[in-house]
């Protein structure tokens, strides 16, 4: 029994899948990149950037960007071989299930629902208070029973829910179509940031820079840890492996290609912002616009503002994306039932997996407040990232000759370095946040073995490969008698 729980998925069984169980071959580098950067630049800078900086690292939360950009990139690495060498849908999750076994596997997928599916109702949370301050600001008013959640004072968020709902619809057209509206909006989205750039750079006054550390080295690393969410978002890319073209080579160019594009940018703008603003004034929801406000560019303000909705709505999008993929995985392997895994005859598109995923993530949207939510999520996500290291250095072992369209340098190094640097993170998050991940590992755990070990479709093969062992054994029991 115990045993069975590690059971390995082979990888030969794992590239291939049956035809209706499979998705439409359509997205480009050039998609990638853009589905990379669409689920990375949203909330993380233009909600997280201001409190962490007020509460945690001050200017120097320039370098609490480095440092997490730093941490990201061991990992990206990390990606990119498991992504050129398994192109398939399910990332971490697909890759643990090869190297470590089923059970681990389960847990990635519970802990990456933290990073997809709860991530994805905070930052809709974040969307609908940004959409509430502009149209207040141009004399629209909703009220705040539906605009905020039972726990915030109101009752329900209705902005929240509808972006979600709107946004599950255009998932169900398709990935194709998804990944056009995607790429829209963060070609906006990074216009809106260069214009913040632009106009930022000349109201930095050096004098908003001093004291530059004011709380200390621990500030700038638990500052590290808060804006790490900002980052979230480049491994999505993997989860599209099944609809990308040529993956062996597109999915390394999207998952670096994005984290190297938006840390660039993540560092210029903490440098903008901490420069125009001091910084003990930037706790407030919407930093980036409250700075232009403060220097009296209103106007670009609200120019930016709207973008900013925009780059939020884009990182919506992909998380509800990615987590649908990696239901749509485990329901392939009989972690969930199978209805999951159906794809839509027209759409090609996992259809069950998405009403699901819409359905439970407006409803959380609805009902729960955005503040604490992003510390689970960043544990869950690092979490991910330590087992997606050390996979690579099992698989390094398993199996040295399998073909890697890319690889990882310095193996085993890198993913030394980068599950160093996600523990060294979570330590930086506060014991609440551990304390409820633990208590949610436990009911992952609990749910595994009361379905998915039961249902698992490698746990059937074993078993019938068992019953035809026995089989051959009375038979032979048989012929000696
Ligand atoms: N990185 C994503 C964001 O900042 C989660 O919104």
């Amino acid at each position: 029994m115990f045993k069975k729980l590690f059971l390995k998925k082979s990888i030969e069984e794992t590239l291939s899948h049956k035809p209706d169980r499979s998705l439409k071959r359509s997205i480009g580098p050039t998609g990638l990149t853009l589905l990379g950067l669409g689920s990375i630049v949203g909330a993380g800078i233009f909600i997280v950037t201001g409190v962490a900086s007020a509460k945690f690292a001050g200017p120097a939360i320039i370098v609490s960007f480095i440092v997490s950009a730093i941490a990201c990139s061991f990992t990206a690495l990390c990606y990119a071989e498991f992504a050129s060498m398994l192109p398939i849908s399910g990332s971490v999750y697909t890759y643990t299930y090869v190297t470590m076994g089923e059970v681990w596997a389960w847990m990635i997928g519970w802990v990456l629902i933290f990073e997809y599916l709860i991530s994805a109702s905070a930052v809709a949370v974040g969307w609908s208070s940004y959409v509430v301050e502009l149209l207040s600001s141009v004399g629209i008013n909703l009220p705040h029973m539906i605009t905020a959640s039972i726990f915030a004072g109101g009752l329900i968020n209705v902005p929240a829910v509808l972006i979600i709902l709107t946004l599950t619809m255009i998932l169900f057209i398709g990935a194709r179509e998804s990944t056009r509206v995607n790429g829209a909006i963060v070609l906006i989205n990074m216009a809106i940031i260069v214009i913040f750039i632009i106009f930022g750079l000349k109201f930095i006054n050096p004098a908003n820079y001093h004291p530059f550390t004011p709380y200390g080295i621990t500030g700038i690393f638990q500052g590290a840890a808060m804006v790490f969410f900002a980052y979230i978002g480049f491994d999505a890319v993997s989860t599209a492996a099944e609809e990308t073209k040529d993956p062996q080579k597109n999915l390394p160019k999207g998952i670096i290609g994005s984290l190297l594009i938006s840390s660039v940018l993540y560092i210029i703008v903490a440098a903008v912002l901490t420069g125009m603003v001091p910084y003990n004034l930037l706790d407030t929801a919407a930093p980036v616009t409250f700075a232009l406000n403060y220097v009296g560019l209103e106007t670009v303000a609200s120019i930016v503002g709207v973008g900013a909705i925009f780059g939020i709505t884009s990182v919506l999008l992909t998380s509800l994306f990615g987590q649908t993929r990696i239901f749509f995985s485990m329901s392939r392997d009989g972690l969930l039932p199978g209805l999951f895994s159906k794809v839509h005859p027209r759409f090609r598109s996992p259809v069950t997996s998405i009403l699901l995923v819409g359905f439970v993530a407006s409803f959380i949207a609805a009902l729960v407040p955005l503040a604490a939510i992003i510390e689970l999520v960043n544990i869950g996500t690092l979490s991910g990232f330590i087992f997606l290291a050390i996979s690579i250095i099992i698989l390094r072992r398993q199996n040295p000759d399998l073909e890697r369209g890319f690889k990882c340098p310095f193996v085993p190094a890198v993913p030394i370095l980068s599950i160093i640097s996600c523990v060294f993170l979570i330590t930086q998050l506060s014991l609440k946040t551990v304390e409820y991940f633990i208590i949610s590992l436990i009911i992952g755990f609990s749910v595994y073995m009361v379905y998915g070990f039961r249902n698992s479709k490698i746990q059937s093969t074993t078993k019938s490969i068992e019953t035809m062992k026995i089989e051959s054994d009375n038979v032979l029991d048989t012929d000696v008698e």
